[in-house]
């Protein structure tokens, strides 16, 4: 089932997740969700808390094949590179804005798999800087917010404005439909 993805700055992107207390099949259903969520909207990664949900996991997928999906439950960050690279990044709750971030070049991560069952991972390039991302958006911040204030304010100005748009053209389609 696709979920509706929370747009920025809707506050509901700044709650800080809490633990996922059992790997049950809620849990096993909104991972299904979540990943059919994010392969539809073609991103990388994608955080519960982008769908509303305050529960510590995200779903990662960075393979060109589009078959290969990470799941982390609870994750944590145990061990950030000192090495840092500044790129370009994209997030599914800031659609058509890309700008430059500086993360660490590698990070180890601890958490749960799908099945409940306690892994460690050693990440590097793009699965790094994903894993980064994502457990930003679980504690509650996305991207824009290392971005200068005047970006910051300029972004936020624009999807404003564009998701008043949205509501207009909707409200207008509502108006518009013949009622028979
Ligand atoms: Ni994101």
């Amino acid at each position: 089932m696709l979920l509706p993805i929370l747009a920025f700055p809707d506050p509901r992107l700044n709650i800080v997740a809490k633990p996922v207390v059992e790997v049950d099949q809620r849990i096993q259903k909104l991972i299904a969700d979540m990943l059919e969520t994010m392969y539809d909207a073609k991103g990388i990664g994608l955080a519960a808390t982008q769908v509303n949900v305050h529960e510590r996991l995200v779903v990662i997928d960075v393979s060109d094949t589009r078959d290969q999906p990470l799941v982390l439950i609870n994750p944590e960050i145990t061990w950030y590179s000192p090495e840092k690279h500044v790129g370009e990044e994209g997030c599914l709750s800031v659609p058509e804005i890309y700008d430059k971030v500086e993360r660490s070049v590698a990070v180890k991560v601890s958490y749960l798999d799908a099945k409940g069952k306690p892994q460690q991972l050693e990440a590097d390039d793009m699965l790094a800087v994903c894993i980064q991302h994502e457990l930003d958006h679980l504690l509650g911040k996305v991207f824009v917010e290392y971005l200068s204030k005047l970006k910051f304010n300029r972004i936020k100005t624009k999807m404003l404005k564009i998701q008043r748009e949205e509501e207009k053209d909707a409200q207008y389609e509502k108006m518009s439909r013949p009622k028979l």
